[in-house]
Parts: structure tokens; sequence; C-alpha cells
């Protein structure tokens, strides 16, 4: 029998916390719960159940829909997509040749001596003022430290976060009128000034000494500027964006639960990485990945087997399948560090996707995150000020915390 919806229980025994304290799920709002597979009035398929959404990710016959997709490949004009919109046997040749790039190894090499130096810089900057946005101090450690993934280190870094968080805060302009003129001119400026003041630079640099990323790779492929300028916008929003919001939320749990805080600093990097997965799988920063069908799909849920059929639009719910008590176990609403998922299920459930688009920065981001919060949860006398606001980001269909004031000393 299929529980219809994830349901709320009580903490697995053994949880260190005890049910009660235990830190609550906060950014789920107006998350619609419903079956592990069904087809609404309109045709779309939700998909809600985890391993009935890993099915669906790891099926051959699908095409990404999500992140504006579908807008983009009816723009004229013929470029090769970026990574994120890539399919079949390039987008499978491209994860290759760019997957040294993500490797723990070579983020130890490559990228760890600059996030502990960033966060750092940051840290200080928090305590000699006294108080900062945290969901500002996240951005520029996300967009920093995916600019050296990428390449984009020939501009002035605070500047290019500001450009970059424009370029992908791009509305769909009306179709007609001024008002339809004045957004598309606006969303044309926006990445007109991304373009020039910071991805140009790089590739001219990359072009007369190519380095170990993404934007030399490019390079070194024959891809256009075009093609490289969309190349770092969707970075943009699958690696900065997400990032700075995890960030965020992890800080919101653990400086509201002092016993948790006093847990993750105490912990080894293993089980504060452990933490910090678990409070991803609670919060995933990407709330729905979206597919569309180019074959019939045949996904295997409670007995039945249901079939999307081909050219069908699939809506796969991470808070369902983050949430789904038979692949993450009891108090499935609820960050418990003693949780142990079904086998074969992700500590971060499907957080950072499954199949081909599986997030291939997933190391880096916990590295990161992790050594951003350790120098700053360590911090004597840091609270909040304000929570943040939530409101929701339409590119990755998740939730954005904003106005989160943290303050240090009296
Ligand atoms: C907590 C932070 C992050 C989260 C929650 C996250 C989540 C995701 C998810 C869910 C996908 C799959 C999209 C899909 O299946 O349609 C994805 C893809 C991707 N992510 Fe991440 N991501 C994070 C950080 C990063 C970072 C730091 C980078 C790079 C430095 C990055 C680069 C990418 C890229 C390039 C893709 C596209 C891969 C492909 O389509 O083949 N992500 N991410």
């Amino acid at each position: 029998v299929v529980p219809p919806t994830p349901r709320e229980s009580r903490a697995k025994p053994g949880c260190p916390v005890s049910a009660g304290n235990l830190s609550r799920q906060k950014t789920a709002r107006g998350e619609s719960l419903g079956p592990p597979v069904a087809r609404d009035e309109q045709g779309v398929w939700h998909v809600r159940g985890y391993s009935e959404t890993r099915a669906v990710l790891r099926a051959d016959s699908t095409v990404q829909a999500g992140f504006r997709a579908e807008q983009v490949a009816r723009m004229p004009g013929t470029m090769r997509p970026p990574v994120l919109y890539g399919r079949g046997e390039a987008h499978r040749q491209q994860r290759t040749e760019i997957a040294r790039l993500f490797t723990p190894v070579t983020t130890a090499a490559g990228y760890r001596r600059f996030m502990e130096t960033f966060a750092d810089a940051l840290v200080a900057e928090l305590v000699g003022r006294g108080r900062a946005d945290l969901s500002e101090l996240a951005m520029r450690m996300a967009v920093q430290v995916a600019a050296q993934v990428v390449g984009l280190t020939n501009s002035r870094a605070d500047d290019m976060a500001k450009r970059i968080e424009a370029s992908f805060d791009q509305k769909a302009p009306p179709r007609r009128g001024l008002a339809g003129l004045l957004e598309a001119t606006r969303n044309h400026w926006r990445l007109a000034t991304f373009y020039l003041f910071d991805v140009r630079p790089a590739i001219r640099a990359r072009t007369r000494t190519p380095r170990e990323d993404v934007i030399s790779h490019l390079i070194a492929k024959g891809y256009r500027d075009l093609e490289i300028l969309t190349e770092c916008v969707t970075y943009g929003a699958a690696g900065m964006a997400t990032t700075r919001e995890f960030i965020a939320v992890a800080a919101w749990h653990l400086l509201e639960h002092p016993k948790l805080r006093e847990k993750f600093l105490g912990a080894k990097e293993k089980e504060r990485h452990a933490l910090l997965h678990e409070l991803l799988r609670l919060e995933p920063v990407v709330g729905h990945l979206y597919r569309r069908a180019t074959g019939n799909i045949a996904v295997e849920s409670g007995g039945r087997t249901f079939t999307i059929p081909a050219g069908s639009l699939i809506d796969l719910h991470l808070y369902g399948t983050n949430g789904d008590e038979r692949a993450v176990g009891e108090a499935p609403l609820h960050a418990c560090t003693a949780r142990r998922p079904a086998p074969g299920v992700q500590p971060y459930a499907l957080s950072f996707g499954d199949g081909s688009h599986r997030c291939p920065g997933a190391f880096i981001a916990i590295q990161e995150s992790d050594i951003f919060l350790t120098r700053l949860l360590a911090l004597p006398g840091l609270r909040i000020e304000k929570p943040p606001t939530l409101s929701l980001n339409e590119v990755v269909a998740g939730y954005e915390l904003r106005d989160f004031i943290v303050a240090v000393g009296r």
C-alpha cells in the first residue's frame, strides 16, 4: 500500500534530539500534496513519490523542460545548448569532459583555499560592521566560488555578483505594446552588461592563456561567445542562486536551534556534511524539476504501472519525493541528524536531481557551505536580528530567502 502523501509522525528512537525539539521544515509553503503519480486536467503529470521520480529522471526518453528550457528553445537561431538543456550523446560527452572540474580532488586542490580565504573575509566584514544581511553574504560566497569553476575571474567580484543576479532575474516580457518592448530591452541590457563586463574579458584572457575551467573548455571546443554567455547564465541559476539559498536556509535552522548549532560546530567534516545533506533534503532549493516525455515512460507505483505518454509535461515535486517516508523514514518534515534512508537513497534525497542532469556541483556546494557556515556560526554572540522573508524564485521553482539580518556583539 502506497501512502498517498508524506505524513508526519514521531521521530525515530535514537534521534539525538527529542522529537519536540527537532528543527521543522521552513520553506514548503504552498506546496501541494498528492499521490505518488497523478495526471491533472490539463494533462500534466505530477510525480511526488521518491522511486517514481527517480525512475522518470533516469528514463532515456525525456528532455529538460525546466529552467525556461522550452522558452529558450523557441528563440530563433542555432546554438549549442548549455549543459543544463543538453540531451542525448552530445550531453553525455559534455558531462564526461567537464566532470574533472568538479571532483573532490579538484575541489581540494583548486578551490578549497579560495573558499576559506573568501569566507574569512566575509565573516570579518560582518564582525567589522556588527550586522549584515546573510542572504547577501551567501550570494557573494556562492557567486565567487562558482565563478572559479566557470572561469569568470576577470572582473570586479562584487559588481559581477550584482550583474549576475540581474541577469537571471529576467521577467518574461508581455507579448505586445510598449511594456513588452521595454521589458525585452531591459532583459537584453542586463545580459549585455554581464557579457561586456564579465564574460568577454574572461573569454579574452582564456583565449590567450587557457586554464582549468568551464570557459577554457568551451573555447577549446569552438563555442561562440553567445553560447559561452548562455552557459554562464545557466551556471548562475544552477550553481549560484541555488547555493546561496541553501547557505541561508542552513544558517536559519542552525541559528534557531542552539543544540543543532553546537552539534555542527563540534563535529568532524564528514558529520557536518551529513548534517548539511539532511538540511538540504528537508529544504530542496530546486522545488520542482520538469521534463517533457519524448517517448512513453512506464512508472511502477504501489503495484500499478502508469504509462506517461510521449509529449507529456512532467512536474516532479521534490518536496514530495524528499518527504516520502518509504524512502527517508519517519518524521520526514523535521531535520533528524540520525536519519537512515532506505538503501540506495541519497542522504539529500533528490535535492541534487538524478539521472543524466544530476548536479555536477553537489560536492562543491556542500564543501563551500560547510566552510562558510563553520566560520560564521563560530562567532560568539551571533544571532538573528530579523528572520528572512520567504518568496518564490520562478527560474529554479524554489524558495528565495531575503533580508535575513544577523548581528554579532552587543
Ligand atoms: C545547494 C546547491 C545546489 C543545488 C540544490 C543544486 C541542484 C541542482 C539540481 C536539482 C540539478 C538538476 C537539474 C535537472 O535535473 O533538471 C542541478 C544541475 C546542475 N547544477 Fe547544481 N545545484 C547546486 C549547486 C551547484 C553548483 C555549486 C554548481 C557549479 C559550480 C552547479 C552546477 C550545476 C550544473 C552545471 C547543472 C546542470 C547539469 C546537467 O544538466 O547536466 N550546481 N543542480
